[in-house]
Formats: C-alpha cells, sequence, structure tokens
C-alpha cells in the first residue's frame, strides 16, 4: 500500500487541485476536512449550521468536531489516504498520530509559497461543486466561461475566498503552520516543495515522493 501522504500548505496553496491528480493516478483516496465541513453545511445538517459562520469567516473549527469528522470517513486499516487540510495546528498534528494513524506510515508534503501570491490565485479560483473540479480564471481557465468542463455546471466563488476572509485565513496560517512543521521535521517524515512551480511540476514531484 501506499504511504499514507498528508498535505500542509497555506490557503491556495494547491493541495486540493493535486490530491485529485493522485487520485486519478495512484491508489489513494482524498480527504479534505474542508469538503467535509462543506458537505455538512451544504446538508444543513445540526453541525453544518454550528460550523457555518466560522467557516464564513475564516477562522478554525474546533478540533474535536474536525477530527470526530475525519474519523468517521476514514478506513486506514485497507486504504491509502491524501490528508488535505488536516493537520492545521500542532494538536491536531499530535492527535493524527495517536488517534488516527497509531503508527502507521505517513509522509508529510509541506508546499511552500508566499503567501501575498497566494492571497491573488485565490481570488481567481473558481468551483465546480458537483464534479469537484477546481479552475483558475489566470492558471486553469474553464473552455468555456464560467462553465465546469465535465459537468457543465456554472462556477461558483467560494464563500470564504473573498479579500477580507482570505487575510484571515493567511494570518491564522502563519500563527500555527510552524509547529507542525517542527513536528514533521523532528520525525525526518517532511519534504518541502515550491508550490509557485507549475501544476505538472508539483506533480512530478510529488510523484517522486510517493514512489521514494
Ligand atoms: P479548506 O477547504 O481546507 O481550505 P484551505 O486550507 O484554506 O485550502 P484551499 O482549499 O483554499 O486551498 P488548496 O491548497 O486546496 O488550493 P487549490 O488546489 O484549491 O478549509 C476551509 C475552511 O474549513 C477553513 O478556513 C476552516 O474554517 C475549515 N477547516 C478545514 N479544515 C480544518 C481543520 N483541520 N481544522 C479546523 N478547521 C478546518 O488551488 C487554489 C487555486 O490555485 C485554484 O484556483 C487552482 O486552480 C490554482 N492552482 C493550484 N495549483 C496551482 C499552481 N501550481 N499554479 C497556479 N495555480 C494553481
Amino acid at each position: 500500500m501506499n504511504p499514507q501522504l498528508i498535505l500542509l500548505g497555506a490557503p491556495g496553496a494547491g493541495k486540493g487541485t493535486q490530491a485529485a491528480r493522485l487520485v486519478s493516478e495512484f491508489d489513494y483516496s482524498h480527504i479534505s476536512t474542508g469538503d467535509l465541513l462543506r458537505g455538512e453545511v451544504a446538508k444543513g445538517s445540526e453541525l453544518g449550521l454550528r460550523v457555518k459562520a466560522i467557516m464564513d469567516a475564516g477562522d478554525l473549527v474546533d478540533d474535536g468536531i474536525v477530527l470526530e469528522l475525519l474519523q468517521a470517513n476514514c478506513d486506514l486499516a485497507n486504504r491509502a489516504y491524501i490528508f488535505d487540510g488536516f493537520p492545521r495546528n500542532i494538536e491536531q498534528a499530535k492527535a493524527l498520530d495517536s488517534q488516527v494513524l497509531k503508527g502507521i506510515n505517513a509522509k508529510a508534503v509541506y508546499f511552500e509559497m508566499d503567501l501575498e501570491v497566494l492571497v491573488e490565485r485565490i481570488s481567481n479560483r473558481r468551483i465546480a461543486p458537483k464534479s469537484g473540479e477546481i479552475y483558475n480564471l489566470v492558471s486553469r481557465r474553464p473552455k468555456t466561461d464560467g462553465i465546469c468542463d465535465l459537468s457543465g455546471e456554472e462556477l461558483l466563488q467560494r464563500k470564504d475566498d473573498n479579500s477580507d476572509t482570505v487575510r484571515n485565513r493567511m494570518n491564522i496560517f502563519r500563527e500555527t503552520n510552524g509547529p507542525v512543521i517542527d513536528y514533521y521535521e523532528g520525525q525526518n517524515a517532511l519534504v518541502r516543495l515550491d508550490a509557485s512551480e507549475g501544476q505538472d511540476k508539483v506533480f512530478k514531484k510529488l510523484s517522486e515522493v510517493i514512489n521514494s
């Protein structure tokens, strides 16, 4: 089985984009805590109602809620996963080890990039909620403006992709990311990659990490 893969990096660094490519070329399942939480909001579940305002503001949802959601949606005995958006702070990193992975081999990859460039990248992101495709008005345009190439549905901008919320998400990332990176570096489990490279180059580097 492939190693469990943990994608770390700021909002907009390309984690979701690369996870989708890895799933289509390697034997991986993708687990994104952001997608799971957005799914709860879309369903209007009790959990979704509790977290909606927190997500709209770009703040972090309570660690316990996210951990529970993660545990309910993965089966580590039988599948290799790409963890996208989790862990986001040192408490989550330790909980992932002690309560989810429990000794299973994992590699962490840090998508490094200048946060100011990312603010612009995110403002150009458009998503197709049903197909899950991620577009960009600069780097990955749909064939027809505003329409998903795969599903034909209308492309949307994520509610938390407005400039105020993005600034808040970046500030939170600045405050919480350092100890997470130190944690995986301390375990000799961290690979850094330059996330400002084009999508194909980033994918090649990730493929090398999986095959190494
Ligand atoms: P989440 O959904 O995890 O959002 P995020 O971490 O902010 O990450 P993004 O989805 O914004 O970015 P990405 O790295 O996946 O970039 P993408 O591939 O789309 O979290 C949302 C919210 O949920 C949080 O704010 C929080 O409230 C809550 N939450 C989630 N997890 C939580 C947790 N563990 N604990 C507590 N709360 C949690 O790419 C971005 C754009 O760039 C796209 O347009 C894409 O086309 C383009 N692009 C991608 N790669 C490249 C490239 N190489 N070159 C040029 N353009 C590129």
